[in-house]
Parts: structure tokens; C-alpha cells; sequence
């Protein structure tokens, strides 16, 4: 199957979660009514490039998280899977911002007894990650996080690697002393087992159920593994970050294809 030009794998049993919750403070008044994934980047609603990530990996099948309040909003907008790419297009109602992992969980009975590809839906990435849901596919890790090199390691989870083998020993929430700028991105690949860590986990002190400390708890039982981001990566949960999203969709495109902005300007504005 093609899209946009783009050959995408044919994919096994892995079924797509995008989170589209939470509270999209850091926007301030802009998310003040609007939905932060129903903001534009470039020329589409920041949630259309999560829905083309999961195609571009293989994904036919995908869940929506959105917050109890959001959900007409979705309705309207994510009429037909097939304009994504999909064969199935679901949308799971979180009860209020309990955090990514709470999030997650929502999506239980929907990933069912196959594997999960999650991604934050206000991350984007300019390349597809086809590759790294076959490498998830052939290896036997619970879980697998993608890691970028970030300018403000301060404000992102950091991976820490062990001084002696080099392996990933702990991922550090927003450090003050980063040990190195590798930063987590909101791409994840579980196993259907996560589900059983996240009933394990405990609220943090801001009462979330926190990603990072589901994948720590995968780190200390010896089965997360790691791999690059290829291109570029952007959390668009800021305005600096909302504002390179778009610049890099439009210059460079998103999740390995053309940059938008010849697309918008070939099929006059509408490139469906
Ligand atoms: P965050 O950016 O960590 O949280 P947020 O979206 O509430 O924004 P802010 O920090 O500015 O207040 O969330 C990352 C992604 O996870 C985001 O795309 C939405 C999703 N998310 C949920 O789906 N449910 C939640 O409860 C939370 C906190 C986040």
C-alpha cells in the first residue's frame, strides 16, 4: 500500500494507541478551549500526523485517547479510517488528565493480546517508524523507547547509560544534572503485558500515572530496549515546539514524507 507516494509495511498484529488527552498547559490560553492535537501544524490538525505515523509503521489499527470533554469534537473531525491510511479508527475516553500511562490504559481491551505502538499525540517525527516497529517485532523486550539528542535536556526524560557496558540503566524525569541529552520521545512499542505493570504503578506526587515510571519498572526487570529517531523530532506541546513542527512539516515533511508544503501548493490547499 502506498500513501502520498510512500511504501508503507504491510505490518503484522500491532495495533496503534495515539493519546490525545491530558491538559496542554504549556500552550497557555491556546489550549485554553481548543484541544492541543486539534491545533494545526502546518497544514493539518496536529492529530491527522499521528494518524498517518501509525500507517506509515504498518498500523491498520488505531485507538484515539482523548479527554471525556473532547470526544464530539473527535467525532466530528475522525469521520472515515481510510482517509488516514486505516482499516479501523477507534476513539477511548479518558476520565479527566490522570497521566500518559492512565491514558494508556484506556486502550486495555483494544490492543487485546497484541502488541502496541503508542505514540503522544503531540509528538512528530519526520521520518516513519516502520523500522523501529520490525525491530520491536524481532526482539523479545517488554517495551522499547526512542531516543533523540534534545537541546533543553532539562525538560525531558534522560536516559542514563551504564558507565561500565553501555546499557540504558535509568530514564530521569526533567533532570537537574542530565547525564546525557538523550531525551525519550512519545514513541513507545509494549508488549500486551505493560498493561499488567501500569495496574502496578502508583500516582506521582502530581497524581498522574507516569510513562517514565512504567518504563523504568520495564528497565528493572532487564527488558526495555532502545533505539534511535531517525530526522527530526518535535514535541509540539510547546509554542517554540508547536512552531518547529510546523516549519519542519512544511520544509522538510513529516513521517517520511515530501515537506507539505509542495504537497499543499501542488493540489491547491487540500492534499487528500
Ligand atoms: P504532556 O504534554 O505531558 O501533558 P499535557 O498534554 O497535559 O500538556 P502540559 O504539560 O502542557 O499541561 O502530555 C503528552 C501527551 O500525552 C499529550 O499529547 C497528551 C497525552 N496525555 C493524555 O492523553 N492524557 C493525560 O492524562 C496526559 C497528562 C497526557
Amino acid at each position: 500500500m502506498t500513501m502520498n507516494g510512500r511504501e508503507m509495511s504491510s505490518g503484522g498484529r500491532l495495533r496503534g494507541v495515539v493519546l490525545a488527552g491530558g491538559r496542554g498547559t504549556r500552550l497557555g490560553c491556546i489550549t485554553r478551549v481548543a484541544n492541543k492535537h486539534l491545533l494545526p501544524v502546518y497544514d493539518r490538525p496536529m492529530i491527522f500526523h499521528g494518524l498517518e505515523a501509525m500507517a506509515c509503521a504498518g498500523v491498520r489499527e488505531v485507538m484515539v485517547v482523548v479527554d471525556r470533554g473532547d470526544l464530539d469534537e473527535y467525532r466530528r473531525l475522525l469521520i472515515d479510517p481510510l482517509e488516514h491510511g486505516l482499516d479501523r479508527l477507534e476513539l477511548g475516553e479518558q476520565d479527566g488528565p490522570k497521566g500518559i500511562a492512565d491514558a494508556l490504559a484506556v486502550a486495555e481491551s483494544f490492543v487485546g493480546g497484541n502488541d502496541a505502538f503508542v505514540l503522544l499525540g503531540d509528538n512528530l517525527f519526520g521520518t516513519s517508524l516502520a523500522a523501529a516497529a520490525q525491530e520491536f517485532a524481532g526482539s523479545r523486550a517488554t517495551g522499547m523507547v526512542m531516543l533523540t539528542p534534545v537541546e533543553n535536556p532539562r525538560e525531558f526524560g534522560i536516559a542514563r547509560f551504564s558507565g561500565s557496558d553501555g546499557r540504558l540503566e535509568e530514564i530521569i524525569e526533567k533532570p537537574e544534572h542530565p547525564p546525557t541529552d538523550l531525551g525519550v520521545t512519545g514513541a513507545y512499542f509494549y508488549r500486551p503485558s505493560v498493561f499488567d505493570l501500569i495496574r502496578g504503578l502508583s500516582p506521582s506526587s502530581r497524581g498522574e500515572l507516569e510513562i517514565t515510571d512504567l518504563n523504568n519498572a520495564i528497565l528493572s526487570r532487564g527488558e526495555l530496549d532502545w533505539s534511535d529517531v531517525e530526522g527530526w523530532w518535535a514535541d509540539a506541546g510547546t509554542p517554540d515546539g508547536l512552531l518547529r513542527a510546523s516549519l519542519n512539516a512544511a520544509d522538510r515533511g513529516v513521517n517520511g514524507g515530501p515537506a507539505r508544503r509542495s504537497l499543499v501548493h501542488e493540489t491547491g490547499g487540500d492534499p487528500y
